[in-house]
């Protein structure tokens, strides 16, 4: 009877564990828009939290999104990040958006986001995109889009996107980033 219970009660601990590690624990907080300017030495996940009771509607805000970018350099893409760094009410949501202009067979280079997932929409233009999975298998999954398409590439994977078309091209991705604030 007793080892019944033992192992009943072990059965429902072990159950209660999966649930709570079933994903990131979440904010003790509503936000904790960051502060643009700080010298100190401590950090709050990467920038200190303003007076909730001084917060606005501009933390979160940010606009100019549609705004064509120069992508007159060597590899012919631009990045437009919108992160913490644009939107202060963005700190610790562990999300971001960006916009990537690409002229004429431009590319945005082979890169990681060690703690981000990214899932992008392809606003104009035709896009070679493409990722590798991790070691041993390496496997290199690759997909032309046009506009409409969404694309996701998981976290950690290398990644790129190249603008075939002999037009310009614009992608909207949008960024998971998971215990991270910016730069991931
Ligand atoms: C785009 O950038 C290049 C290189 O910096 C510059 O020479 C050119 O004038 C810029 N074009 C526009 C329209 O700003």
């Amino acid at each position: 009877m007793a080892t019944h219970f033992i192992l009943v009660a072990i059965a429902i601990m072990a159950l209660a564990s999966r649930l709570v590690s079933a994903s990131d624990p979440s904010q003790l907080q509503d936000f904790c828009v960051a502060v643009k300017d700080s010298k100190s030495a401590v950090f709050v996940n990467g920038k200190f939290c303003n007076d909730p009771k001084l917060a606005t509607a501009n933390d979160f805000f940010y606009s100019g999104l549609l705004t064509p970018q120069n992508t007159s350099n060597p590899v012919g893409s631009t990045v437009t990040p919108v992160n913490v760094m644009q939107i202060p009410g963005l700190n610790t949501l562990g999300i971001s958006l960006a916009r990537i202009d690409f002229a004429p067979y431009g590319l945005n280079p082979p890169h990681t986001h060690p703690r981000g997932t990214e899932i992008l929409v392809v606003l104009e233009g035709t896009l070679y995109v493409g990722f590798v999975t991790s070691n041993p298998d390496n496997r290199l999954f690759t997909k032309v889009l046009y506009p409409g398409d969404v694309f996701v590439f998981p976290e950690g994977l290398i990644h790129f996107q190249f603008n075939q078309g002999k037009t310009n091209a614009r992608v909207l991705p949008l960024e998971h980033q998971n215990l991270c604030h910016y730069h991931c």
